[in-house]
């Protein structure tokens, strides 16, 4: 695999990266041989280049799939150089181009697609929880999403891509909910020391049965878990006027920056989870092809 942006966003995913099963990093890319995330990636003894989209074009060899960590402008020409030499491409930014996949949600539609949107860090951390509410209740009239991370966590791609982020994560909340009406906030808390990351959620529903949404939310929290151990349900929702409430605090495991930035784990654990599922599907079809071969 390679990376595609060496700021924080793409950083953080080199660490993980480190962890996988699946899949190791080919080549880190980005456009200034003096940013803080190839100067990590040099000493990681992995092989870098200022090169941007070209070097990567021009070296197809050295990977089967990219992680875009850049901005959602330039994802959007990246996906279409991308296509053009049919290579898979996971996008962690909130470009609105590919196609929004959650791990704990629809996984498999990963392999119909050659451009994965992760959607965004909010997306990723409040569509399980939103997803099972959605399932239990009839007509979910609206649906708020707050995500407040820590100031320091977020790259200026992050900040020039406010709009994006706001537009892609409420999307995607209404396709996989139903619910025509959402909306997102997406807050940056410049508190010292830094804040972990909370995501508040607010649920309109004329009917629900408490016993079944809770059982269900829980379930959901714990599946995320599985990926991402920090990630956290702070109390039960609470029920009232027709109205549900999650608090969710998500903690990450201190790989870049540190425990309070559970934005970049939630987003770049799902990213590795998903790229160690398409890698080794793409194992299996090697060795069945070698296998055909080998009988032949
Ligand atoms: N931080 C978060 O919490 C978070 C969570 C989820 C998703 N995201 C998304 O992830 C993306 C990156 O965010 P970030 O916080 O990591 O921002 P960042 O620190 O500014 O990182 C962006 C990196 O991409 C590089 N870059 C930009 N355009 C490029 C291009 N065309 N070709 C090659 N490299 C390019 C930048 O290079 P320079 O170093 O030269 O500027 C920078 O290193 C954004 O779209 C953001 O919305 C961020």
């Amino acid at each position: 695999m390679a990376i595609l942006g060496s700021g924080i966003i793409g950083t953080d995913l080199l660490y993980k990266v480190q962890r996988s099963v699946n899949m190791s990093c080919g080549c880190f890319v980005g456009r200034r041989e003096s940013s803080e995330g190839m100067r990590r990636a040099r000493e990681m003894g992995v092989p870098i280049s200022s090169g941007e989209v070209g070097f990567l074009l021009a070296n197809p060899g050295l990977y089967e799939i990219v992680f875009d960590a850049t901005s959602a402008e330039a994802h959007k020409e990246h996906s279409r150089q991308f296509a053009a030499i049919g290579k898979m491409v996971f996008d962690l930014t909130p470009s609105h181009t590919g196609t929004p996949v959650v791990p704990t949600i629809n996984a498999e539609r990963l392999f119909l697609a050659r451009d994965v949107s992760l959607v965004s860090c909010g997306g990723q951390a409040a569509l399980p929880v939103i997803h099972a509410v959605a399932g239990q209740c009839a007509g979910i009239e609206y649906i708020e999403m707050v995500n407040t991370s820590a100031s320091k966590s977020a790259g200026l791609a992050t900040r020039l891509n406010m709009d994006e982020y706001l537009e892609t994560t409420e999307a995607a909340i209404a396709e996989f909910s139903g619910c025509g009406r959402v909306k997102c906030l997406g807050l940056l808390n410049p508190a010292t020391p830094p804040v972990h990351m909370r995501v508040t959620i607010t649920v309109l529903v004329r009917q629900y049965d408490t016993e079944r949404v809770t059982r269900a939310v829980r379930d959901a929290v714990a599946a995320v878990r599985r990926y991402v151990p920090g990630y956290t349900l702070i109390a039960d929702p609470v029920y009232g006027e027709g109205k549900i409430t999650i608090l969710l605090r998500v903690s990450g495991r201190g790989d870049y920056l540190a425990e309070y930035a559970g934005n970049l784990d939630i987003i770049n654990a799902a990213a590795v989870y998903l790229g160690d599922l398409y890698s080794e599907r793409l194992r299996q079809r090697r060795a069945s092809a070698t296998a055909q071969l080998e009988t032949a």
